[in-house]
């Protein structure tokens, strides 16, 4: 894996940022698959700034995201879907149709799931995937348990991750859905390049697990390690607990040189 350690969140964003348009220059047709959260908020604002400024164009590109919340209301603010036009696609120039996100509402959430998978599949897969991670480890909204080759299935949120997530709800877990729809871990493994960017005390632990921990269902990312292009871009906090911290700085930098 890459592990870059930067000062702060506008840093990791701009190097994230780097990574998508790297891809759009030399592939404009590119499969972008990009995540919802806070964490990549940041690389949105870098990859916005360069569109709004013509050095960047997602004309002729394809947007798939990783997750959905399953049974919020059509209107509700926080689905998924809604969330990500908001930060970042209603400010950028991916056609409409260009635009995939997992139906949590559909009638039949199994086939939703399947078709998702197919989708992406038959677009020639995702070419670069944009991922935060939980504090338990997970991304999408794979879960501790998962397995590594599941498809775009449907998942039962931790009592964690719906904490975690209470925030965007008024602080009401209640008010969190149990359920998800996401894209699984094989699906997410296929993706040609992965970028992971995480910031604060709290992703520290998980960023432990992920960079230096077994390979384990208990800390679904780990398998990231088993990924050929997998970036970890970080900020001081999430780093906090990386035994080798001062060994990655080096490796970064002799790589940059
Ligand atoms: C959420 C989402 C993930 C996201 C992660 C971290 O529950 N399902 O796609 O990457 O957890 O969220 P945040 O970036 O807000 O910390």
């Amino acid at each position: 894996m890459k592990i870059g350690i930067f000062p702060d969140d506008d840093s990791i964003g701009r190097a994230a940022a780097d990574l998508v348009q790297e891809l759009f220059t030399h592939h404009p047709q590119a499969n972008l698959g990009l995540a919802t959260g806070s964490s990549p908020l940041a690389t949105y604002r870098h990859l916005i700034d360069r569109v709004s400024s013509g050095t960047l164009s997602f004309a002729r590109g394809q947007a798939y995201t990783l997750d959905e919340y399953v049974g919020l209301e059509p209107d509700h603010p926080q689905r998924y879907r809604h969330v990500i036009y908001r930060d970042f696609l209603s400010r950028v120039d991916f056609p409409a149709q260009s635009v995939h996100t997992p139906n949590g509402n559909a009638n039949d959430l199994g086939a939703a799931a399947r078709n998702y998978d197919q989708s992406i599949a038959q677009a020639g897969g995702i070419d670069l995937q944009i991922l935060g991670i939980g504090s338990d480890g997970h991304i999408g909204f794979n879960e501790p348990g998962e397995s590594f080759s599941s498809r775009t299935h449907v998942g039962v949120l931790t009592d964690q991750t719906r904490q975690d997530n209470a925030r965007f709800f008024g602080a009401d877990i209640d008010a969190v859905p149990a359920y998800c729809i996401t894209q699984g871990l094989g699906t997410i493994m296929e993706a040609r390049r992965l970028v992971l960017v995480a910031q604060g005390r709290s992703k520290a632990r998980a960023i432990r697990e992920l960079v230096e921990g077994a390979v384990s269902a208990r800390w679904p990312a780990t398998i990231m390690q088993m990924h050929p292009d997998a970036w970890v871009l970080i900020d001081e906090e999430a780093a906090s607990e990386l035994e080798l911290i001062d060994y990655y700085r080096e490796v970064w930098e002799k790589s940059r040189a």
